[in-house]
């Protein structure tokens, strides 16, 4: 049978998203600084954003360097300013403590200002290929369906065996692209309303669309 992972990557290579800017080249800076924008924000939305603050500020140490005003000046418009403050922050301290680089061990990372567990992975699995899991939203809709998953996702136990399931899936390798084929996946086809299960290459094997439960997966915030 064909894996979860190697579905996904098959779907990726002719459905998924090939162009977007943090992908060409994808160095550790520019996916960081996409992920942070991403967090809250919609893809479309964050491209213009994306590459001016880019032009203006082209490495870490030039984020680092750069007036605070500069940084929400650059970030107006995309809300959630404690973003772009953690931001600046955090490349402070990677040029303080980490050389003017994004450290590449996963503790580290996930202790900077605004980088937690899933944006590490996020980062690593990008940048570097690393074998690490990312549980967004997105990630955890698609999960929560396929596995026929009931509860809230947010909840700590459902969370906890989420986590599971998405190391359970990760490739053996092209971790770079499994990373955003799973988010474009979420994102694109398998979505909150209207879903397009027929197009789905997890169709057969999904528990929710088995059981007829796609659209009650996953749950909403109890009370
Ligand atoms: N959301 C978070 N990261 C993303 C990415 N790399 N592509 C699309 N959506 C995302």
């Amino acid at each position: 049978m064909k894996t979860f992972a190697s579905r996904l990557l098959l779907w990726f290579d002719t459905d998924g998203r090939h162009d977007l800017p943090w992908q060409h080249p994808r160095t550790p800076y520019r996916v960081w600084l996409s992920e942070i924008m991403l967090q809250q924000t919609q893809v479309q939305t964050v491209i213009p954003y994306y590459t001016r603050f880019l032009d203006a500020l082209p490495t870490l140490p030039d984020l680092a360097a750069a007036e605070s005003d500069h940084v929400l000046a650059l970030w107006a418009g995309l809300g959630y300013y404690a973003r772009a403050r953690n931001l600046h922050r955090a490349a402070q301290v990677c040029v303080a403590e980490h050389g003017g680089d994004l450290p590449r061990e996963f503790e580290k990372l996930a202790a900077l200002p605004g980088i937690g567990r899933s944006t590490a992975g996020a980062i690593l699995a990008q940048a570097h290929g690393d074998r690490y899991a990312i549980l967004d939203g997105n990630v955890k809709r698609t999960l929560a369906r396929f596995h026929g998953i009931a509860g809230y996702p947010g909840s700590g136990p459902v969370e906890k065996q989420m986590w599971a399931l998405a190391e359970s899936h990760l490739p053996p390798d092209r971790m770079a692209d499994y990373t955003q084929a799973i988010m474009d996946f979420g994102a694109t086809l398998c979505t909150r309303h209207d879903p397009a299960c027929v197009l789905c290459p997890l169709q057969d094997d999904c528990v929710a669309r088995i059981e007829g439960r796609v659209e009650q997966l996953p749950e909403a915030k109890p009370g």
